[in-house]
């Protein structure tokens, strides 16, 4: 089963809903959706509500793209818990996006919105990703895997774990990895993560980084990736759409 997830960042008003209602056509439309791929789409906090009702018994899954990471309820002037988002019907959670880790989250903070989106049954996304300078310097595996094992603990049910790889140099900026060292770093994180976590299955890994339907090519043949986190192109159905087309061409 491949993912197409879509990041909106900060965009949306309620009527873009329309976006989500072509994608969720073209789902219906496609033989092989079902079996095949699924798509899921995080949209503002703003949008949550009226989006999980509206896709409640469609087919497009819907995500929150961030949480508070302690407690139900409390004195958090402005934040929302995992508690709060999964009573209205979201069941997937993007934790560690690298726009968050810049504006202030650590790891011990997402090592604890894990641990809260886990206790809460989310379906959670974790992103990791390495910076220029790490690329340059070449410490892309090791900075992957200290952002994991900093925030994933061993009792963890990696069922309910995706890691999406993207690399902060990739996003928005037009520039994607090789296919060979995409290739390489995918089948890394995949193999330090079933041998760290003892796995029996192969954990879910997703890319993401200015994929949109031309570089979505470059990337079809990398069995290792289980999906796509989309930013950009996710705003827009025909974009996202394109995607997927050229994906299964
Ligand atoms: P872009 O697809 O716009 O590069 O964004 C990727 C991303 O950050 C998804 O979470």
């Amino acid at each position: 089963m491949r993912y197409f997830i879509g990041n909106w960042k900060m965009f949306g008003i309620p009527s873009s809903f329309k976006i989500l209602d072509k994608i969720n056509q073209y789902y219906l439309k496609d033989k092989k959706s079902n079996k095949k791929y699924k798509i899921v789409m995080a949209p503002p906090l703003t949008l949550l509500q009226d989006f999980s009702k509206r896709f409640k018994n469609k087919k497009i899954l819907i995500s929150a793209q961030n949480s508070y990471h302690q407690d139900n309820y409390g004195a958090h002037t402005g934040f929302v818990s995992p508690f709060m988002i999964r009573k209205l019907g979201v069941s997937y959670i993007i934790i560690g996006h690298s726009e968050s880790r810049a504006s202030g989250e650590t790891e011990e903070i997402i090592k604890n919105k894990v641990s809260l989106a886990l206790k809460n049954n989310f379906n959670v996304i974790l992103c990791i990703g390495e910076n220029q300078k790490q690329k340059r310097k070449k410490m892309t595996l090791k900075t992957l895997k200290k952002q994991i094992s900093n925030s994933i603990m061993k009792k963890y049910n990696f069922r309910k774990i995706i890691i999406a790889y993207e690399p902060i140099w990739s996003i928005g900026t037009g520039k994607v990895p090789s296919h060979q060292e995409l290739k390489k770093n995918a089948l890394a994180i995949k193999k330090f993560i079933k041998q760290k976590y003892r796995l029996k299955f192969n954990p879910k890994l997703l890319y993401g980084g200015s994929v949109d339907k031309t570089t979505v090519g470059i990337f079809r043949s990398i069995n290792e990736l289980d999906g796509f986190l989309i930013g950009g192109a996710s705003k827009s159905s025909k974009n996202f759409i394109d995607i997927i087309k050229n994906f299964y061409t």
